[in-house]
């Protein structure tokens, strides 16, 4: 927006003899275009000024004070105070503001800590789900949109790399190891060895002791157990990089639980010298009663540590090397009592800190039947499962991008300007990516979505191809346009913008600042994929109903093509900050 809403609030401020930020707090935008740009409501300034709403919207709106020059309009609708631009000026003033940020803005977080977001962090030896996809592309929607407001960001992967089915895996190892199926698929051979665990034991109790025994080694150090451990790790790190680097995300830090199982014993001193911790059933907890919450177990009885004193000792040690000011926690909903839980305690141990902490919850993915983020029950039919019933994110985007490869080549056969094989493949993978990559960020991050090829491939739907595709056709136009373009249009150009579809393709990109504010402030991109889907749509209907390249008069058809420019700016920056890749053609 460029700062009509700031002249907007001096204005009124002014008018009515109110403090600037009293106005700001009161100013909205009208649901209806047609009652104006901006409005003040006057309810609450009734107290204040000792008469009806309607009487001071009135005495406001009929102020000698000069309006500055953009305004057309400004008039009393009831209780309301609505303020209407001049369509040219406002356009003019949006397209450029957009033409000269370069995709930049101004910081806006200029707290003093980063932002530290920890999400994906997969399980070692185990699959990549689609529960972590959901924990991998929110989380890189969010680091994206926290850079650009201007914090420095810290991306963390909190590996799940301990814990006693180490032990299990490291028997199972020792007996059933096939080094060649290793290498091939090192996942799929952890994930084989351990379930064949699981069936023996069964049979043969003893394994379970040998696991219990085998892992204790592993936490006092035994080179040959820590030695295998990390050759798990190691592997296991090869196949989750190959999806990062599909998906172009770089971690800054890959501290695993295994970092912190040493800062353990500190913080449970500390939690006993705080007189917090109490024994209960044989274990040690921390009591949160007065919170209304189950205890916090923190060391079992047979002193070992677990997931939750692990992520205690991981807040402190983030804090102190760091000092964040935020640390968001990409998790499903499913943990949602454990970080309560975690927070209450780091609260009780006098960390002012605490609050800075925040769990970003999300929902399950469902396919035809069952649900497979826990990995469970599902029953796929489109494509295989192997290793159980649970769908990994590489098989979902494979899958995604063979499709979406079909429709391409559905789409291009017989043009004669068609895209080539290699075009095709390329694009494809971008198209086919961004479509799994929208179908987890397109709705409220806590819904759980209902997993369909044939919606999140609609290239006419609420849908990433539809998004890319609206800007592949901006860009031709533009490219079309030729010499005379976009980039000649000068301010008295941009000021013919004064359509009606015109003025609410310039509303909607002002709003773009706001949406991501939005977004950073509810840990939820879902406001700007909505936001986006709006953006195209109106842009659509604009380029249906108005001719652009065919516009007689010169000045006017330069305007319309830097218009047509800004939105295909947004569009694309929109996108990047969703993790997503524009593709030229498609
Ligand atoms: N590895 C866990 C899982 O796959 C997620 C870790 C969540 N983060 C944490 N700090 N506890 O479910």
């Amino acid at each position: 927006m460029p700062d009509f809403r700031e002249q907007t609030i001096d204005w009124l401020a002014t008018a009515a003899g109110l403090e600037r930020g009293h106005i700001a707090a009161l100013l909205e935008q009208p649901p209806d275009p047609a009652l104006g740009d901006l409005a003040l409501p006057c309810f609450r300034l009734a107290a204040r000024f000792r008469r009806a709403p309607q009487q001071i919207a009135a005495e406001i709106a009929a102020s000698e004070l000069q309006w500055p020059d953009f305004f057309l309009s400004i008039e009393a609708t009831g209780a309301y105070v609505n303020v209407r631009f001049d369509p040219g000026a406002f356009a003019a003033a949006v397209i450029t503001a957009i033409r000269e940020s370069g995709g930049r803005r101004e910081p806006v977080d200029t707290e003093a800590g980063p932002v530290l977001i920890e999400f994906s962090s997969p399980n070692i030896a185990k699959p990549f789900h689609v529960g972590h996809g959901f924990s991998t592309i929110l989380g890189e929607s969010l680091a994206r949109i926290h850079s650009y407001r201007g914090a420095r960001v810290l991306r963390f992967n909190h590996l799940g790399d301990y814990g006693t089915q180490f032990g299990r895996l490291i028997v199972a190892w020792e007996r059933w190891r096939d080094d060649r199926a290793l290498e091939e698929d090192p996942i799929a051979e952890l994930t084989r060895i351990y379930v064949r665990f699981h069936d023996e034991v069964e049979n043969d109790p003893t394994l379970d002791d040998e696991a219990r025994e085998r892992f204790r080694a592993l936490e006092n150090g035994d080179a040959e157990a820590v030695a295998l451990w990390q050759r798990f790790r190691n592997l296991s790190l090869e196949s989750f990089s190959r999806i990062y680097r599909r998906l172009g995300i770089a971690f800054d830090n890959w501290n695993g639980e295994s970092f912190y199982s040493p800062f353990i014993p500190a913080v449970i001193e500390r939690l006993r010298a705080a007189g917090l911790l109490e024994h209960s059933e044989g274990a040690e907890v921390v009591r949160l009663d007065d919170l209304d919450l189950p205890p916090a177990l923190l060391l079992k009885s047979d002193g070992t540590t677990i997931y939750a004193s692990r992520d205690v000792a991981a807040a402190i040690w983030r804090w102190e090397q760091h000092h964040f000011s935020r640390n968001l926690y990409v998790v499903g909903i499913p943990q949602t009592l454990h970080f309560r839980q975690v927070f209450a305690v780091l609260d009780k141990m006098g960390c002012d800190w605490a609050d800075r902490c925040q769990h970003v919850g999300f929902g399950t993915i469902r396919f035809q039947t069952g649900d497979v983020n826990s990995g469970e029950g599902a029953q796929i039919s489109n494509f295989s499962t192997r290793a159980g019933n649970i769908v990994k994110l590489e098989d979902l985007l494979n899958e995604t991008v063979a499709k979406t490869r079909s429709i391409m080549e559905l789409n291009q056969a017989g043009r004669d300007d068609g895209m080539t094989e290699e075009e095709i493949a390329a694009a494809s993978e971008l198209v086919g990516r961004a479509a799994v990559q929208f179908l987890y960020l397109k709705n409220g991050r806590e819904r759980d979505i209902l997993f369909s090829w044939e919606e999140m491939l609609d290239f006419e739907g609420d849908t990433a191809p539809y998004l890319l595709y609206t800007n592949t056709r901006i860009a031709s136009i533009l490219r079309r346009a030729g010499g005379d373009g976009a980039d000649a249009a000068d301010p008295a150009d941009l000021r013919l913008l004064v359509s009606e579809s015109e003025r609410e393709l310039a509303t909607l990109l002002a709003c773009f600042d706001d949406i991501v504010e939005q977004v950073a402030r509810l840990s939820e991109p879902s406001v700007l994929a909505r936001w986006l889907l709006q953006l195209a749509r109106s842009y659509n209907r604009y380029y249906a109903a108005t001719p652009i390249l065919a516009t007689a008069e010169p000045g006017l058809r330069r305007a319309r093509l830097a218009l047509c420019q800004a939105v295909a700016a947004r569009l694309g920056l929109g996108l990047g900050l969703l993790g997503i890749e524009t593709v030229e053609r498609m």
